[in-house]
């Protein structure tokens, strides 16, 4: 996790700097800092808080105008979110300073060899011992890139690391392994970050750097080697999306743009997948059909919300394409020796592309010849980078670290999936598919249709906000929404969820049920054999006390209570689309109403590049 952005041009550096951390601040925020070079010396600002805290002190004390620096927005790690743990961090005599993202595993080994020589060290951080060995080495052979080669060379784990150093006026190096950094190509001025956001508002232009290389930066050129000092080269691509898409236009957050906007994710998700035969096509998949009919399994890979919308994806593909689905945690995938063949497809879901424990899984699939199809909204990142093809979502930014428009396009995505596998194997005919895709094109209008009239959630939020535990039920595709309405809620609102597959209910969980307790449940669609089924189990629970919220299709007419929430009718498989919005609705308005900060949860980051 963490932000960092460089900055090389001829403008007051701290201006861009500042906007760069605030669109990057989603990657973490419990500290920040900038380093400007100006007239020979590098002078840092850095706080522990959150990026306003920065803000305010350098409304106090401003920093130099220079034109070159580098900022950092931090998710701790190795050193509690202290000011003197915030980043950038320098070597002892203050002519390198440096930000990082990541992790380096043998920072310990490096930072007793380096006391051994003297060194003392301000910050209990690994990032620390990394601008010691780079000002060490620059002292060395007095070039900055030369000194990043050999330190990089030494360092175990992942990193993004961008540098300054007082004898290199205008020059910003950057290096990468396992984690994100992206070049912005401006005009007169040029860019290094974690993600393009960081300087969408300046150029769209952008490169792409690969794995172990590095990157020399000034304001009008661009020089990439590998840690060799071989030269390489590096592909440029146009951000598809302006800086208005990473604003908040007018709601109060981002998540609250996020979820009104799900409607036009999802249609933007659908777009282009027809070719002009008629068949659904997936572009970038780079499988080959062979490929696609020798499989004989499927294992989903994700974690939090992708993971949800992994398990709920199972349902469809299996059902449309016949072959076995297998959901994991991408944290538990590897350690357990899981059977791989070359026949093997593993989907990878990551909204961000960067979701290192998601990343490790592909890598161990791709090692046992398995064939990996990411699903990710943000192009270039590292997860579809190594995967042999990829179903982009076409969600656009999403900026809230509480996923909702990624997570709706996600199960579309990997529907998408399982349909072009039915389609290849010849399971579905390709009209069949084309009706399954017509109904799926009605999804948009539907959710949207809910969102206009969704008021009720705010009212239920201030009703059960003193409640000591909330309590989902789902069955079938309902779980996992079970599932990740429970989420939402603890990551939103620290409120005490879980969820809960309802027919296990009579098997422990019940036992949680006391007078008042209240249970969201999500009722499954008229059309499934479970429905009745799940009328049962309301009637278990509010036979014990429990106060039942029923989500439920507008043509349920089972249920007469005039308390329920209605949605759309959908075919059962696309339920979900629609019952997750009053979860994340009820989320939201819980954490509203404590006075938290909703797209910035405590504790949390959009992007998890620790493992
Ligand atoms: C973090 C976020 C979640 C997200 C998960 C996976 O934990 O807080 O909202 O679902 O990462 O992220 P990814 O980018 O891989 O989808």
């Amino acid at each position: 996790m963490c932000g960092i952005v460089g900055y090389t041009g001829d403008s007051n550096a701290t201006i861009p700097l500042l906007e760069g951390l605030a669109r990057l601040e989603y990657r973490g925020y419990d500290s920040a800092g900038i380093s400007i070079l100006a007239d020979g010396k590098i002078t840092t600002a850095k706080r522990a808080g959150k990026l306003a805290v920065l803000v305010a002190a350098l409304k106090e004390k401003s920093l130099p105008n220079g034109q070159v620096g580098i900022g950092h927005t931090r998710w701790a790690t190795h050193g509690s979110p202290i000011d003197r743990n915030a980043h950038p961090h320098l070597d002892p005599d203050g002519k390198v300073a440096l930000i990082h993202n990541g992790i380096i595993e043998n920072y310990h080994s490096l930072k007793v060899a380096l006391e051994n020589q003297g060194h003392d060290f301000s910050s209990d951080t690994d990032s620390e011992v990394v601008a010691h060995l780079l000002g060490a080495e620059y002292s060395r052979v007095n070039d900055l890139t030369a000194a990043m080669e050999k330190v990089c060379k030494q360092l175990q784990g992942n990193f993004s690391l961008v540098a300054i150093a007082v004898d290199s006026p205008g020059t910003l190096v950057g290096a990468r392994r396992n984690s994100p950094l992206v070049v912005g190509l401006g005009d007169g001025a040029n860019f290094l970050a974690s993600d393009v956001a960081a300087f969408i508002s300046f150029t769209r232009r952008a490169l792409e750097i690969g794995q172990n290389q590095i990157v020399t930066l000034t304001a009008s050129s661009y020089s990439i080697t590998n840690f060799d000092g071989e030269a390489q080269n590096a592909r440029e691509f146009e951000v598809t999306w302006d800086a208005s898409a990473a604003e908040k236009n007018g709601f109060p957050h981002f998540m609250a743009k996020e979820i009104m906007e799900q409607p036009k994710a999802l249609a933007d998700c659908l777009l282009g997948r027809i070719d002009e035969k008629g068949q659904l096509a997936l572009n970038e998949v780079r499988v080959s059909d062979d490929e696609l009919r020798d499989i004989e399994k499927i294992i989903i890979i994700g974690c939090g919300s992708a993971f949800h919308a992994g398990m709920i994806a199972k349902y469809g593909i299996e059902h449309w394409s016949r072959i076995p689905v297998e959901v994991e945690l991408a944290s538990e995938f590897r350690y357990r020796d899981p059977i791989i063949t070359r026949n093997t497809l593993v989907l990878a879901i990551s909204q961000s592309g960067e979701t290192m424990d998601t990343l490790m899984a592909l890598r161990h699939a791709k090692e046992q010849r398995a064939k990996v199809i990411s699903i990710c909204n943000t192009h270039g990142a590292s997860i579809p980078r190594e995967s042999d093809g990829v179903v982009y979502t076409q969600a656009g930014p999403e900026i809230a670290v509480a996923s909702t428009k990624a997570f709706l396009t996600q199960i579309v995505a990997a529907y998408l999936v399982g349909l072009y596998l039915a389609q290849v194997r010849g399971i579905k005919f390709v009209d069949e598919v084309r009706d399954i895709l017509e109904e799926l094109d009605e999804m948009p209008t539907k959710i949207e249709r809910y969102l206009e009239t969704s008021e009720r959630l705010k009212e239920l939020a201030e009703e059960f906000q003193s409640a000591q535990s909330i309590l989902f039920l789902g069955r079938h595709v309902g779980y996992p929404v079970a599932l990740e309405g429970a989420l939402k809620l603890k990551e939103l609102a620290y409120m005490h969820a879980e969820g809960f597959a309802a027919g296990e209910l009579k098997h422990g969980p019940i036992a949680l049920i006391e007078e008042g307790t209240p249970v969201l449940v999500v009722m499954p669609s008229p059309h499934s054999p479970l429905h009745d089924k799940m009328l049962s189990n309301v009637q278990e629970i509010q036979a014990r006390g429990a106060r039942a919220i029923i989500i439920a299709s507008e043509s349920d007419l089972a249920i007469a209570d005039p308390r329920a929430i209605r949605i759309p009718d959908a075919p059962v498989l696309f339920q979900p689309l629609l019952a997750v919005l009053p979860l994340q609705l009820f989320a939201y308005e819980s954490a509203v109403i404590r006075g938290y900060d909703v797209d910035q949860p405590r504790n949390l980051a959009k992007s998890v590049t620790v493992e």
